[in-house]
């Protein structure tokens, strides 16, 4: 199984970025962590992160026949782009939406995801550890559709 692991907006300065909200951990610490991760769980994973919309667009389209799924922290994006959403829908692959904090005891703008309306499942205040769930939850898709 090959996944994309895709990260929006602010989310490089993960560490420096409102530690109280979204931990100290850095950027290259979330992405070792999922790499290592997805290693022990046999998965294949690209991790990227772009702090503009076109480009997640463009990368959307591209993992169309290279990737199985995509784990998806569209950061603020989730909340205005319903480019993303259709770029989503689509490629037609499935979608974990991950946040690291817990959107739904935030702002009121917040509270609204079209990141969702593409996705499989939504995993939200679990940290970095929402990413390494969100894998799992690939792995037994996969395993469940009886594919490994
Ligand atoms: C976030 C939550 C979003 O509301 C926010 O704009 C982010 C990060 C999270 O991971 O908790 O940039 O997606």
């Amino acid at each position: 199984m090959k996944l994309l692991v895709l990260n929006g907006p602010n989310l490089n300065l993960l560490g420096l970025r409102e530690p109280d909200i979204y931990g100290r951990e850095t950027y290259q610490s979330l992405c070792e962590r999922i790499e290592r991760h997805a290693q022990d769980a046999g998965v294949l994973v690209d991790i990227r992160q772009s702090n503009h919309e076109g480009v997640l667009v463009d990368w959307i389209q591209e993992a169309h026949g290279r990737y199985d799924g995509i784990v998806f922290n569209p950061a603020a994006y989730t909340h205005t782009s319903i480019a993303l959403l259709d770029a989503l829908k689509a490629v037609n692959l499935p979608c974990v939406e991950v946040h690291l904090s817990d959107v739904t005891k935030r702002e009121d703008f917040r509270q609204v995801s079209f990141i969702r309306l593409a996705s499989f499942a939504t995993i939200s205040g679990k940290g970095v550890q929402g990413y390494l769930e969100a894998i799992d939850l690939f792995v037994k898709r996969g395993k469940d559709a009886g594919h490994c």
